[in-house]
């Protein structure tokens, strides 16, 4: 494990990734210009993130090239999986809509751990090394429970939606319906179709764009093996952990989380 520094980058009390990581972007990020009329998506990676920007890119002129350069469009369609700490000032003065969404972290940690291994070729860690790791916030974007409580027990500064991964995946519709609700927008009957359509797994599996390819590729090299879009199930830890392994996990998990409003699924 002693590799770690090597391969994150810690600012501001917070993991990057030294290969992506913009040090004078996230030192300035503070005054970053939020517009009312930009929605952002956050979580914690592995969460849902792409599944999001699909849904919503249909409500957007989105276009990540002009992101980069500086020109962004309005509305603005803009995702991060930054703590809440970190993120620009007009975002806390409410001035754009946030959905964050959020997945069960059993799920989240092995969806992680195969997205490490099949994209970073110096990863070498067994699952039950990785477990350590990501229970311990030594991972790409650091602890999962401070992410998740440092966004909800601070929502009232935020104008923010909660939106769960297992819930999206027992009814798309109806987690399209409330995020139509929350950005105030109405879709016609055919539209919703659409959008549904373009934002199921089947449509997705495949779509380079939403598995991520180029970026993945001029960040990492052509010789990764895996793809964004792996598994899509709700419980896949039961096949990773052990029985060991899932106490140790719920022991801490009850502990950090204790009082914790918000609920999870852990399985179908
Ligand atoms: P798995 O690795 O468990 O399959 P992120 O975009 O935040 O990195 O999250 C990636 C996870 O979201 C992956 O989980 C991926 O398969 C899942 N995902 C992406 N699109 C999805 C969809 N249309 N339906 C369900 N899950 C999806």
């Amino acid at each position: 494990m002693e590799d770690i520094d090597r391969l994150l980058l810690k600012l501001k009390g917070y993991y990057f990734d030294h290969l992506s990581v913009d040090i004078g972007f996230i030192e300035n990020l503070d005054d970053f210009e939020i517009r009312e009329d930009d929605v952002f998506i956050v979580t914690y990676p592995k969460s849902g993130t792409i599944w999001l920007q699909q849904l919503l890119i249909p409500f957007f002129e989105y276009n990540f090239q002009k992101i980069y350069l500086g020109k962004r469009p309005s509305p603005g369609l803009l995702s991060t999986h930054l703590s809440y700490y970190l993120v620009p000032r007009g975002l806390k003065n409410k001035r754009a809509k946030i959905i964050y969404v959020y997945r069960n972290p059993k799920d989240v940690m092995c969806s992680y751990f195969h997205f490490e291994k099949n994209v970073k070729l110096q990863f070498t860690r067994t699952f039950e090394e990785y477990m350590i790791l990501f229970l311990e916030g030594r991972v790409l974007r650091s602890l999962w429970f401070d992410h998740i409580k440092g966004w909800y027990e601070h929502r009232s500064l935020f104008n923010i939606q909660f939106m769960m991964y297992e819930e999206m995946k027992k009814d798309l519709r109806g987690s399209v319906l409330k995020i139509c609700k929350f950005l105030g927008k109405e879709l016609s009957e055919e539209d919703m179709d659409t959008v549904v359509r373009q934002a199921t797994f089947e449509n997705m599996k495949y779509d380079p764009l939403a598995n991520y390819d180029k970026i993945i590729t001029t960040a990492y090299g052509t010789n990764v093996k895996g793809h964004f879009l792996r598994k899509v199930t709700i419980g896949d830890w039961k096949s990773h952990m052990t029985v060991e392994q899932n106490e140790s996990f719920d022991k801490i998990f009850q502990r950090e989380m204790k009082d914790f409003l918000l609920k999870f699924i852990w399985d179908v």
